[in-house]
């Protein structure tokens, strides 16, 4: 992340993974203006960071987010109309059109609460896993508004109308395992195995082709709202899109290590990733170095012979 120091997020970054937390515990994370400026400018710098091969969205302190900042984001702001248009504007960015359209696999990990406008980044993500014990709530019509910004459409989009309607018109809580059966996360697992979920689900994407996964979910994505001509030539071209400075060379690769070396079946796993060029210099360095270290070595040991 870029040197700014942030007060409502925090970036982790460890193999591959960058984990961004939403980052007021105290407030329950709930979302003020400053948070959607920071996470606008974290995403957009984690698009394109080298080290960063998965985006994990999580909340501090074991909470996801209790959803916009009734104080800050809605009352403080009731009376000027441009820092409410700049506050929504860096919240929907980042809740809807970054994350939907990211680059690189996205996964939220849910514990805590997760309620009102944290919907929007929860639907937004390629994949979500929460903790049996997290409290989701669409609780805006508990206290005076409807499932605003693109809440009511991204929910009636992820789950079944039936169950939209019911927790969008009731705000009634509900657990994680009600979030899996309805369709909103993938998985629900006990609350202590939810990190290493996370971490075991970001791994496997790591282990795609990048270049083919991001076209894959681009294109999962697009053709929903597609017809079935629209759908065959885009895929059609996005087929071809994936070629273009694709370093895995994955169509061939991907045949050849099953058709000629016979190394694995796609039914099962992807393809073995071919070291990128720069960890390729980086062990063509090393072993540069080493050669060279050994030869001063037996240079010291023939001189000190004669
Ligand atoms: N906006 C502003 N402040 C909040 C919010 C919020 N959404 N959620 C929690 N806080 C604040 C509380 O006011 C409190 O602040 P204080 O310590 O200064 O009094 C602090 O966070 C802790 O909250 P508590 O209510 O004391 O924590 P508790 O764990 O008992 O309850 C819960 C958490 C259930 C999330 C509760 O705070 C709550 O219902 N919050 C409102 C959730 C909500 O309706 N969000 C808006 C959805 S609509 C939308 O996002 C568009």
């Amino acid at each position: 992340m870029a040197a700014k120091k942030m007060k409502c997020v925090k970036v982790e970054k460890k193999g591959g993974i960058a984990w961004v937390w939403l980052n007021r515990p105290e407030k329950r994370n709930a979302m003020s203006p400053q948070l959607h400026y920071e996470m606008d400018e974290t995403l957009k710098v984690l698009e394109t960071d080298p080290a960063t091969r998965v985006v994990v969205i999580a909340g501090a302190g074991g909470y996801f987010s209790a959803g916009q900042d009734l104080k800050e984001f809605f009352r403080a702001n009731e009376n000027n109309p441009a820092g409410r248009k700049a506050a929504a504007e860096a919240a929907n960015r980042w809740r809807w059109e970054r994350l939907y359209k990211y680059d690189k696999p996205t996964i939220a990990m849910i514990e805590g609460y997760c309620v009102g406008g944290a919907f929007m980044q929860l639907c937004a993500v390629d994949f979500a896993i929460t903790a049996d014990d997290t409290v989701f709530s669409l609780s805006e019509v508990n206290w005076g508004i409807l499932p605003g910004a693109l809440v009511s459409k991204v929910v009636s989009d992820t789950i079944m109308p039936r169950k939209a309607l019911y927790y969008c018109c009731l705000g009634e809580p509900f657990d994680g395992v009600e979030a899996e059966k309805i369709g909103f996360v993938n998985f629900s697992v006990p609350k202590e195995e939810l990190v290493d979920k996370t971490i075991e689900l970001a791994q496997k994407l790591m282990a795609k082709s990048p270049a083919v996964l991001r076209a894959t979910k681009h294109a999962v994505r697009q053709v929903r709202t597609m017809d079935f001509d629209q759908s065959y030539d885009y895929l059609a071209a996005k087929g071809q899109a994936i070629k273009v400075g694709d370093e895995q060379d994955s169509y061939n690769t991907g045949l050849s290590q099953f058709l000629d070396k016979k190394s694995y079946k796609p039914t099962f796993e992807p393809f073995a990733l071919k070291k990128g060029k720069k960890a390729a210099k980086k062990k063509a360095a090393k072993k540069t170095a080493k050669k060279k270290a050994t030869k001063k070595k037996a240079g010291k040991k023939t001189a000190r012979r004669r």
